[in-house]
């Protein structure tokens, strides 16, 4: 089957395994082979509920029976409607909110963009170094790190701007990060220009870094002073896996819009776009949607997906687990000295390799724990500028005993 891929998909839909899914249920995966993977990686982010929860494959079956597509904006449905109200009470963000679904993150990133030029009528967007938001045009233009988002596919949406993103790691403090926006504002866009601020709360892509909360409120405040529409892109960090449902409820300040997407629809394409009414209803009738946004399959998925959050308290679970990961990867930074750093927020656990004596990040450190892990049948995912991270994923609704099993591979593969 990898001949046959390799002879009938392009190589930039790069692959990260040799083999092919079969099944699976919660935090197992089966391939064709049969052969048996506790799953680290949940469909990048997508799977905190676990792969087909029976309350959600429940409400997929329900919806099935009924119907499949209407196209939201020709014929309405109701759990369209209950989920944005469902969202536009939960979202950090102080009401009245109003919240669009879309399909996709890059989409509901795109989406929260042209709100934020409609309500302000400016251009200008800035992100982040490191940032990750998606493989559209403008996802792409927003994104913070070139290889291999960008190689080749320039040129790029004009006004977008980038400004380092903290980093105490390698040497980037809050107060750099800040006066880098106030420099920006100096030497390349008037801030009276500039519609939106876009910042992951933790950023995913980029290793799992999560904002300082002095920068968080440094951001709000530049915001307020130039009327800014401050973006909180929560596609990777929303629906428990920090510990808290939202991201953004870690730190004491409000975003004015917030995306969503991935562990949203408990494995169907779902996104969304919730912030402050009165900028959600900027863009005139028509300006928003897509044939398939707010897929009816999606949105019972994600009702479910919700309940299961509440019910099973999944963000007390990820704050356990995650609490439980970094004090085992701790314990094994003796073992492993390339392991320079061990951070994150709730179950967003990253841990970083650097080369011990020069501090320069080590790659190959960690693609070669992230494969000595994929052979003993546990997959985890890497990520950071540099590629250097390994970041941890599990469904939330992992069986302890497994979780503690996949611990146990991931000491053999951090000494071996
Ligand atoms: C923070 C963030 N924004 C946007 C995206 C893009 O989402 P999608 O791949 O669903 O378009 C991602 C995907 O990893 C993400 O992590």
């Amino acid at each position: 089957m990898n001949q046959s891929r390799a002879q009938h998909t392009p190589r930039g839909v790069g692959v990260m395994c040799d083999f092919h899914a079969d099944r699976a249920e919660n935090a197992t995966l089966w391939d064709v082979e049969g052969r048996q993977f506790t799953d680290f990686a949940a469909g990048i982010a997508v799977l905190n509920t676990g792969h087909r929860h029976p309350r959600v494959m429940e409400a997929i079956a329900a919806q099935l029976g009924r119907f499949t597509h209407t196209a939201y904006q020709v014929v309405p449905y109701a759990g369209y409607i209950t989920l944005a109200q469902r969202l536009n009470e939960i979202v950090p963000i102080k009401g009245p909110n109003k919240t669009a679904l879309f399909t996709t993150g890059a989409e509901a990133v795109e989406n929260a963009v042209k709100i934020a030029r409609a309500y302000t009528g400016r251009a200008g967007v800035i992100a982040f170094s490191g940032a990750f938001h998606g493989r559209t045009l403008l996802g792409m233009a927003l994104t913070g790190k070139v290889t291999p988002y960008k190689v080749g596919f320039g040129p790029f949406p004009s006004d977008i701007y980038h400004a380092p993103f903290p980093n105490a790691l390698h040497g980037v403090s809050t107060a750099q990060s800040l006066q880098a926006l106030e420099s920006l504002f100096k030497t390349d866009v008037d801030p009276n220009r500039v519609a939106a601020i876009i910042v992951e709360p933790v950023q995913g892509e980029g290793g799992f870094q999560p904002a300082p909360a002095d920068f968080m409120r440094g951001l709000r405040a530049i915001c307020d002073r130039h009327g800014i529409v401050l973006i909180a892109d929560e596609v990777q960090t929303g629906f428990g896996r920090t510990g808290k449902l939202f991201a953004m409820q870690h730190f004491d300040v409000q975003p004015d819009l917030m995306t969503m997407a991935k562990s949203l629809g408990g494995g169907m394409p779902l996104s969304a776009v919730s912030g402050r009414a009165e900028i959600m209803d900027a863009p005139l009738p028509g300006g928003l949607g897509g044939t398939y946004a707010g897929n009816p399959l999606a949105v019972a998925a994600a009702h479910a997906v919700l309940d299961v959050i509440a019910e099973e308290q999944l963000c007390d679970r990820a704050a356990a687990l995650g609490q439980q990961l970094k004090t085992h990867l701790e314990a094994q930074r003796a073992k492993c000295p390339a392991l320079a750093e061990v951070r994150g927020l709730g179950s967003m656990v990253a841990a970083e390799f650097c080369d011990p004596a020069t501090g320069a990040p080590n790659a190959e450190a960690a693609s070669r724990v992230q494969k000595r892990a994929l052979d003993a049948g546990l997959v985890l995912l890497t990520c950071g500028t540099y590629g250097n991270v390994i970041r941890f994923l599990y469904p939330l609704t992992i069986p302890q005993a497994q979780f503690d099993a996949a611990l146990a591979v991931l000491t053999q593969a951090l000494a071996a």
